[in-house]
C-alpha cells in the first residue's frame, strides 16, 4: 500500500511493512531539514552498518560538523514508509473518539508495545487532550491533578484529522486552517522504554521548554533539550534544576496567533528542535498524555495551560520585597551587622536570608550553637523591624548519629519517611552533611515528619519562609553508598542526555518520580509553613516541575557574576512566567566568581524588575550587598530598590492577576505586541503587565542602551517626555545611575511611596500614574488586601479598584501637528512625579573606575 502525505511543500513516499532496506532514492527525497534521528544514542559514531541494522537511511549530511554540542543533521534518519502503528478502529465517545492503534513489525528497541489505545479528549473549546496508552497494563502517570471534563466542546477551535496508515494526528485551527500538529512527518515508537513522538511546528517560533540556558526564542537548528532535573551551574545545551514538557509556539505566517503544547510526562526526555520546522519528543517512560492549547494570542495560551497545571499562589507581601543572602556570612552576628548597615544607610530590605552556614555541622533544623548562638535574637530584630527571615533547608537527612542523636532521622526512620531500595532498606547517598538518607515527599506521612521538624525548629527559631535547595534531589555519590543495581531501569535501552550519572540511584518509582522531587518538597513544605503560620507561604525552591508555582518561586540558581549571566537572567525570567512560576530572579550580582561594582549596580537595576528580587552570593566571595559598594554605587542601588517599592502596588496586582487568570507578570514583549515579529526574538527588554517597559543596561562600560519600541506612543516614566514609535528601535540615556522605564500609552498604574520595608497596610500614600493614548483615554486597577491572610479573594477581605480615564473635554486635547509628537504639557496628558511621589534622581553621575 502506498499513501501520499503532503506536508507543506515536501512530499513523503509512505509504504508500509516491509523490512527491506530503503531505496536510496526514497532516502534521497527527503530534505536535511526532514531527517529524523535514527540512530540518536549518544556516545556512538553512526557508521552505515549501525544504520542499516535499524533499516534507516544512511546519508552523511552535508554540512559537518555540526554547531558545537549540537547533534547537526542526523547521517541515519527514517526513511518513507519506515514501519509504524496502523489506526485499525475509530469510536465516538462522550468527550470525543478512542481508537486502536496496532503495529506488526518489532523495532530495534526492547519490549514493543504492539497495541495501543488512543482517547481524543475534546476538553474544552481551546483544550484538546490527546493519550496513547497500554490497554493491557497500567503504566506510570504523572501524579498531578488535571482538570477532568464532562463534557465534549461544543464549538472546538480546533479539527482533528486522523492518518490511518501511518498513524497521525493532524491538528488544525479551524479559523485559519493552520496546522498546529502533525505527526505523521516521522514514526511513533511505543516501547516499555522508549517513546518517541514527532510533530510539525507550524514556525520556527517557539519557546517554553525549561529549564535550560538558552535566549527566549529557542534555536531550532538541531537542538536537543534534555529533561531530567539536575544540580548544574547554568550552562547552555544541558539539562538543568527544573523539568518543564511544555512549549508555546507561534502559528506560521506572522499573524499573531499562538498555540501550546504540553506534554505530561515526568520520565527523563530528550526534546529535538530541527529546522523543519519539527519537534522530536523523546522518553523513557510514562505514558503519551498530551494537551494542545488554541490560543489564539500568546497569553491565553499561557492561561490554558495554567488552567490545567494550576494557576500560581498569591504572594505574601513581602516576598516581592528585596531579599539579601550568601552563602558563607559565617556568623549570626556577621549577618546581624549587614542588616544593620543597610538600615543605616536607609536601603530598603525586606527579608534576611542564611545559606547552609546557620546549621550545626550542616544538619537540616539545627543551628551553630557557637558562631550562630545569637540567631534567635536576630530574627526577633528584624521581627521588630517589619522584616522577615527565611533560611535554606536541603532534603538529605543525616544518616550518621551526631552526639545526643538526631531526632529528624531517628524519627523518619520510625515513621518510615525515607526513599527506600527495592528491598527495603534505607537508600543512603551523599550531600553536605555526609552520609544522607532522601525523604520520600510523595507520601503524607512523610509531609506530617516535615511539619514536625519545621515546627520543633520554629520554636527556637521563629523563621518566616522556606529555600530548599538540592532538590533535583542532588547526591555527591553516583548511585547510592552501595552502587547500582544491575537492572533495566538502571540500563535504559536509550539515556537522554546527561541523565546517565544520576539514573544510576533509581528504585522503580525514582525512575518515573525524580524530575517531581522538587515540586513534591514545595508542596510539602507551603502546606507545612501554612498550617504552622497560618499565612501564605513563602516557599523559594531549585528544582521544579509544572504546577508548581501554586506551591513555590524559582530562582535560577548557580549563576556567575559575568555579564552574559545577566543577560541570560532575562530569558530565564520570562519563560518561568510563562510555565506558571512567575515568582522568579536570578542572583543578583552573580552567584560564583567575583562580581564587580559595575556590573552589581546594574543587575541591581535589572533585578529591581524580578518578580522575585534577591542578592546572593557564594562562599569565599567579597561581600556583594549594597553597603559593600562605593558611594555611588550604594546610591544607584538603593534608588532602583526605592523605585522597586514605590511600584508594589503595581507589581501586587500583577500578581493577583497571575494568581486569577494565569497571566504573566514578567512578560515578552511579543505578548502584548503579537502581530509585531520584531518582538519575537526581544529578550533584553521586557515588560511588567502590559505597560511598564523595563530596558536594562547588560554590557560593562556604556551610558546608553539601544531598546526596541513597539509601534505607538510611550512615555518616559521619569520625565513624561513621549516617543511615538513607528516600531523602532531607539538609542537611550543611561548613565550608571539610571534603569529606562517607559509606560505605554493607555496606562494607569498604582504606586506608593517607598520605604525601607513594604506593608500593604504601612499607610504610606498611593498614588496612580496615568500614561494618556492620544485619545486621551486610559485604564488600570489595584488589587488590595492584608497583604498575607489565606485566601482574602474567596473570603473577600480584599479591595479591587478599576481605574478609567476618559477625555472631558475636547479642547484639552490638542495633539501635536508636527512630526514629533508632544503631549499637552498639562497634568491631563502626562504621568507628572509629584514631590511626594518618589522619583529616582539621575543628577549624581556614576562614572565607572
Ligand atoms: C547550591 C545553591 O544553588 C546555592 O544557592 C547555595 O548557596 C549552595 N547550594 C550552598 O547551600
Amino acid at each position: 500500500t502506498t499513501a501520499l502525505i503532503s506536508l507543506g511543500s515536501l512530499l513523503l513516499l509512505v509504504c508500509d511493512g516491509s523490512r527491506a532496506l530503503p531505496e536510496p532514492q526514497a532516502c534521497g527525497v527527503v530534505p536535511e531539514a526532514w531527517r529524523f534521528d535514527c540512530y540518536p544514542e549518544r556516545g556512538v559514531v553512526v557508521t552505515r552498518e549501525l544504520c542499516e541494522a535499524r533499516n534507516c537511511c544512511f546519508i552523511p549530511a552535508s554540512s559537518f560538523p555540526p554547531a558545537p554540542g549540537r547533534n547537526g543533521v542526523p547521517w541515519c534518519f527514517y526513511p518513507p514508509g519506515f514501519p509504524s502503528y496502523s489506526l485499525v478502529s475509530v469510536n465516538a465517545t462522550d468527550l470525543g473518539q478512542t481508537g486502536t492503534l496496532v503495529k506488526t513489525v518489532k523495532t530495534y528497541y526492547p519490549k514493543d508495545i504492539l497495541t495501543l489505545q488512543l482517547e481524543l479528549l475534546y476538553e474544552t473549546d481551546h483544550r484538546l487532550r490527546v493519550r496513547i496508552t497500554d490497554p493491557s497494563e497500567s503504566r506510570f502517570e504523572v501524579p498531578i491533578a488535571v482538570p477532568k471534563a464532562t463534557e465534549k466542546a461544543s464549538s472546538p477551535a480546533y479539527s482533528v484529522e486522523l492518518s490511518n496508515e501511518p498513524f497521525g494526528i493532524i491538528v488544525k485551527r479551524t479559523s485559519t486552517g493552520a496546522v498546529l500538529l502533525n505527526t505523521t512527518v516521522a514514526p511513533l515508537f511505543y516501547c516499555d522504554q522508549f517513546l518517541q513522538l514527532s510533530s510539525s511546528l507550524s514556525s520556527q517560533y517557539i519557546y517554553g521548554l525549561g529549564e535550560h540556558r538558552s535566549s527566549f526564542l529557542h534555536d531550532i537548528h538541531w537542538n536537543t533539550l534534555t529533561m531530567w532535573a539536575r544540580d548544574v551551574a547554568p550552562t547552555e545545551l544541558t539539562n538543568l534544576y527544573g523539568v518543564h514538557p511544555f512549549y508555546l509556539a507561534m502559528d506560521e505566517g506572522g499573524t499573531g496567533t499562538a498555540h501550546g503544547f504540553f506534554l505530561l510526562n515526568s520520565n527523563a526526555m530528550d526534546v529535538v528542535l530541527q529546522p523543519g520546522p519539527a519537534i522530536t519528543w523523546r522518553t523513557i517512560g510514562g505514558i503519551l498524555d498530551f494537551y494542545v492549547f488554541l490560543g489564539p494570542d500568546p497569553a491565553s495560551v499561557i492561561g490554558q495551560y495554567l488552567e490545567v497545571v494550576g494557576y500560581p499562589a498569591m504572594p505574601v507581601y513581602w516576598a516581592l520585597g528585596y531579599h539579601l543572602c550568601r552563602w558563607g556570612y559565617g556568623s549570626s552576628n556577621a549577618t546581624w551587622d549587614v542588616v544593620k548597615n543597610m538600615r543605616n544607610y536607609g536601603i530598603p530590605q525586606d527579608v534576611q536570608w542564611n545559606d547552609i552556614d546557620y546549621m550545626d555541622r550542616s544538619l537540616d533544623f539545627t543551628f551553630d550553637p557557637t558562631a550562630f548562638s545569637t540567631l534567635p535574637d536576630m530574627v526577633k530584630d528584624l521581627h521588630s523591624h517589619g522584616q522577615r527571615y527565611v533560611m535554606m533547608l536541603d532534603p538529605g537527612i543525616s544518616s550518621v548519629q551526631p552526639e545526643g542523636g538526631y531526632w529528624p532521622y531517628d524519627e523518619g526512620l520510625r515513621r518510615g519517611v525515607f526513599i527506600n531500595h527495592t528491598d527495603g532498606s534505607t537508600l543512603i547517598g551523599k550531600v553536605w552533611p555526609g552520609l544522607t538518607a532522601f525523604p520520600d515527599f510523595s507520601d503524607d506521612v512523610t509531609h506530617e515528619w516535615w511539619y514536625d521538624n519545621l515546627k520543633r525548629f520554629h520554636d527556637k527559631v521563629p523563621f518566616d519562609g522556606l529555600w530548599i535547595d538540592m532538590n533535583e534531589p542532588s547526591s555527591f555519590v553516583d548511585g547510592s553508598t552501595v552502587g547500582c543495581p544491575d537492572t533495566e531501569l538502571e540500563n535504559p535501552p536509550y539515556t537522554p542526555g546527561e541523565t546517565h550519572t544520576h539514573l544510576s540511584h533509581l528504585t522503580s518509582s525514582h525512575y518515573n518520580m525524580h524530575s517531581l522531587y522538587g515540586l513534591l518538597e514545595a508542596k510539602a513544605s507551603a502546606r507545612a509553613l501554612k498550617r504552622m503560620l497560618g499565612k501564605r507561604a513563602f516557599v523559594i525552591s531549585r528544582s521544579t516541575f509544572p504546577s508548581q508555582g501554586q506551591y513555590s518561586g524559582h530562582w535560577l540558581g548557580d549563576n556567575r557574576s559575568h555579564w552574559k549571566d545577566m543577560y541570560t537572567s532575562i530569558a530565564g525570567m520570562l519563560t518561568f512566567n510563562l510555565l506558571g512560576v512567575p515568582l522568579v530572579g536570578a542572583d543578583i550580582c552573580g552567584f560564583s566568581e567575583q562580581t564587580e561594582e559595575e556590573l552589581c549596580v546594574r543587575w541591581t537595576q535589572l533585578g529591581a524588575f524580578y518578580p522575585f528580587t534577591r542578592n546572593h552570593n557564594s562562599i569565599d566571595q567579597k561581600p556583594q550587598d549594597p553597603p559593600a559598594f562605593s558611594p555611588r554605587a550604594r546610591s544607584a542601588m538603593k534608588q532602583s530598590l526605592l523605585l522597586r517599592s514605590s511600584l508594589f502596588p503595581l507589581l501586587y496586582t500583577l500578581f493577583h492577576r497571575a494568581h486569577t487568570h494565569g497571566h504573566t507578570v514578567a512578560r515578552p514583549l511579543l505578548f502584548e505586541f503579537p502581530k509585531d515579529v520584531r518582538t519575537y526574538g526581544i529578550d533584553r527588554q521586557f515588560l511588567w503587565g502590559k505597560s511598564l517597559m523595563v530596558t536594562p543596561v547588560l554590557d560593562p562600560g556604556v551610558d546608553y542602551v539601544v531598546g526596541y519600541f513597539p509601534q505607538g506612543l510611550w512615555y518616559d516614566y521619569y520625565t513624561g517626555d513621549s516617543i511615538r514609535s513607528k516600531g523602532e528601535e531607539l538609542r537611550l540615556k543611561a548613565p550608571l545611575d539610571h534603569i529606562n522605564l517607559h509606560l505605554r500609552e493607555g496606562a494607569v498604574i498604582p504606586t506608593q511611596r517607598p520605604n525601607t520595608t513594604l506593608f500593604v497596610s504601612s499607610g504610606q500614600p498611593l498614588h496612580l500614574v496615568s500614561s494618556l493614548s492620544e485619545d486621551g483615554s486610559a485604564g488600570g486597577e489595584l488589587f488590595w488586601d492584608d497583604g498575607e491572610s489565606i485566601d482574602t479573594l474567596e473570603t473577600d477581605q480584599y479591595a479591587h479598584v478599576v481605574f478609567t480615564v476618559v477625555k472631558v473635554r475636547s479642547d484639552h486635547y490638542r495633539p501635536g501637528s508636527s512630526d514629533h509628537y508632544r503631549p499637552v504639557r498639562s497634568d491631563h496628558y502626562r504621568p507628572v512625579l509629584r514631590s511626594d511621589q518618589y522619583a529616582p534622581t539621575t543628577t549624581d553621575q556614576y562614572a565607572p573606575t
